[in-house]
């Protein structure tokens, strides 16, 4: 059975409580349940960190064990090369990455414009709320088919 990662970074633990009217009301354990009723039949690991080493250490873990990934960089989007780098390696060893955001980045302050990822994701999904990893869930099952 093939495990999906959909790793999210920082303050998205906070999901809920966190700018609500930016994020929606949903926690990442609605999140994650969202996800294992579309699953069907794969595993969904979710897992979040506000630590960049923790989640590029889990990129290397995606290529050691060949996973796809479901990415919401969060901050990281905007700067993080060394986060960049380690997506790379997940898309040059052939393996899905999609890049998702719960809003629409590039209808918010400037700095948000920017993603450092989006060149080397597989695609990116953004602006939907959660329907966007839904969403990504779905390219992955399509792909796996
Ligand atoms: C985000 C958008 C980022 O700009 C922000 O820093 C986040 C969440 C999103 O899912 O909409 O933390 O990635």
């Amino acid at each position: 059975m093939t495990t999906v990662l959909v790793l999210n970074g920082p303050n998205l633990g906070r999901l809920g409580s966190r700018e609500p009217d930016v994020y929606g009301s949903g926690t990442l354990d609605d999140l994650r349940a969202q996800l294992e009723a579309e699953a069907s039949g794969l595993t969904i690991d979710l897992r979040q960190t506000n630590d960049e080493a923790e989640l590029i250490s889990w990129l290397y873990e995606a290529v050691d064990t060949s996973r796809p990934v479901i990415l919401n960089p969060a901050a990281f989007t905007h700067y993080s090369y060394a986060l960049r780098d380690a997506a790379a390696l997940v898309t040059k060893a052939g393996l899905l990455l999609v890049e998702v955001h719960i809003s629409n980045p590039h209808a918010r302050e400037e700095f948000r414009h920017t993603s450092v990822i989006s060149a080397v994701a597989t695609g990116v999904i953004a602006g939907f709320g959660f329907d966007s990893y839904v969403l990504a869930l779905e390219l992955v099952k399509r792909r796996l088919r």
